[in-house]
């Protein structure tokens, strides 16, 4: 692979390596960048107008007090509640108390809510965020992402306030794959190396326009960083440590072995061979639930995201109530547990349940006032009535 700088557009500069420490105005109404942070009473307000990565147009955003916004977190977020109140109080925190910021890893299953839960949070709190693959992450001076990306996405995402920026999430999504524990990928390693300066907290300069040459001071130490992952093959690591003590025989205390069980340390990330230093920035680890089946029920009636509730809201809007027999979430959520993607299993077999139902009510609108669902449709979606 050819050795590559940045590109052009994204050329970063060493704080120290250039003379050029001018302060400038950001591209967003002209505000000072080098200013200082913005005040407690000013957290999270002032007007920003982003669509994409989801923080509101709207100039004025009341931000909750926590206890709020872990109510309006749980309203989506099923079956996490613990891991959903360290969260919140993980970024709270850093909004609230500027010298009281956390880096943060979530471990946890695909579609057990990872990413859902930090959007949610980040979104009431009008706090800019940006969602990292780390999978496309290479090593600096190749092709490929690297840390300024991240900055940049950040940047975007908040129309280019670089004094809000400063205060934003940056997630890596699939941090673990980077290292794969079984196959040691030196490549991989280094990558979360390259990552190290950002997240210990730096001063970079940063270029805004593609042809100015106008440097704009830029620190990370405010901007808190969230890794997520699967990490599987992390609990044998665990358990291997659980059933050895030190010296080298098998414990039998049940009372201390369910003591220790109840959190990965950081020794066992190591071995699995997240390098040490990378592993030295993360302040809280986060372990989300595996789903069991009755969580899976429980979204499917209640969560706010419930797919099958958007079905159900949108045919009462056609006139169409619906009508089922309450085994149905289970049938449904025994459908989904078959394959290994948590809650995002659910949409799809729900999507297959009204595919056909969908397609007769759009082709015959205002035809119909009540819909009634077999059981059998989970396997078989041409059971259903329409009357
Ligand atoms: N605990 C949960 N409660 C309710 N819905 C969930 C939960 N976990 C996942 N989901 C659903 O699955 C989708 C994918 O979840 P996401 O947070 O992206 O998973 P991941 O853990 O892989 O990041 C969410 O948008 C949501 O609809
Ligand atoms: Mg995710």
């Amino acid at each position: 692979m050819a050795n590559m700088n940045f590109s052009q557009k994204r050329q970063i500069y060493d704080a120290e390596d250039t003379e050029n420490k001018k302060t400038v105005a950001s591209k967003n109404g002209g505000a000072k960048t080098k200013k200082k942070p913005k005040s407690e009473g000013s957290f999270g307000s002032g007007s920003t107008k982003k669509a994409e990565n989801g923080i509101k147009k709207s100039k004025e955003i009341e931000i909750p007090d926590i206890k709020e916004l872990e109510k309006y977190v749980l309203q989506s977020i099923i079956g996490q509640d613990n891991q959903v109140r360290k969260i919140i109080t993980s970024i709270y925190k850093a909004k609230k108390f500027k010298t009281l910021k956390s880096n943060i890893l979530i471990i946890g299953k695909s579609g057990t809510g990872k990413t859902e839960t930090i959007k949610q949070i980040a979104e009431k709190l009008n706090i800019p965020y940006t969602i990292e693959d780390a999978t496309k992450y290479t090593q600096e001076g190749y092709y490929g992402a690297d840390a300024m990306d991240a900055i940049y996405n950040l940047l975007e995402n908040c129309d280019y306030n670089i004094e809000k920026a400063q205060q934003g999430i940056i997630v890596f999504d699939e941090i673990d794959k980077k290292v794969g524990h079984e196959q040691h990928d030196v490549a991989g390693v280094e990558v979360l190396k390259s990552l190290l300066k950002i997240i210990e907290g730096t001063k970079i300069k940063i270029e805004l326009d593609p042809f100015g040459a106008e440097l704009y001071d830029f620190d990370t130490k405010n901007i808190i960083f969230i890794f997520l992952g699967a990490f599987s093959g992390l609990e044998k690591i665990r358990q291997k440590r659980l059933n050895t003590n030190p010296l080298g025989f098998s414990v039998d205390n049940t009372e201390k072995k369910e003591k220790q069980k109840s959190r990965y340390l950081k020794k066992d990330l190591v071995e699995y061979g997240i390098p040490e230093e990378f592993v030295g920035r993360i302040d809280i680890i986060i372990e989300m639930d595996e789903l069991s089946k009755e969580v899976l029920v429980f979204i499917l009636k209640k969560s706010k995201l419930s797919i099958f509730r958007r079905y159900q809201a949108e045919l009462r809007k056609q006139g169409i109530t619906l009508s089922y027999d309450g085994k149905l979430f289970e049938l449904i959520a025994e459908e989904s547990l078959s394959l290994d993607t948590g809650a995002r299993e659910l949409s799809n077999t729900v999507n297959y349940i009204f595919e056909n139902i969908t397609y007769d009510v759009l082709s015959n609108p205002k035809k119909y006032h009540k819909c009634i669902l077999d059981l059998d449709i989970v396997k078989d979606n041409t059971k259903y009535e329409l009357l």
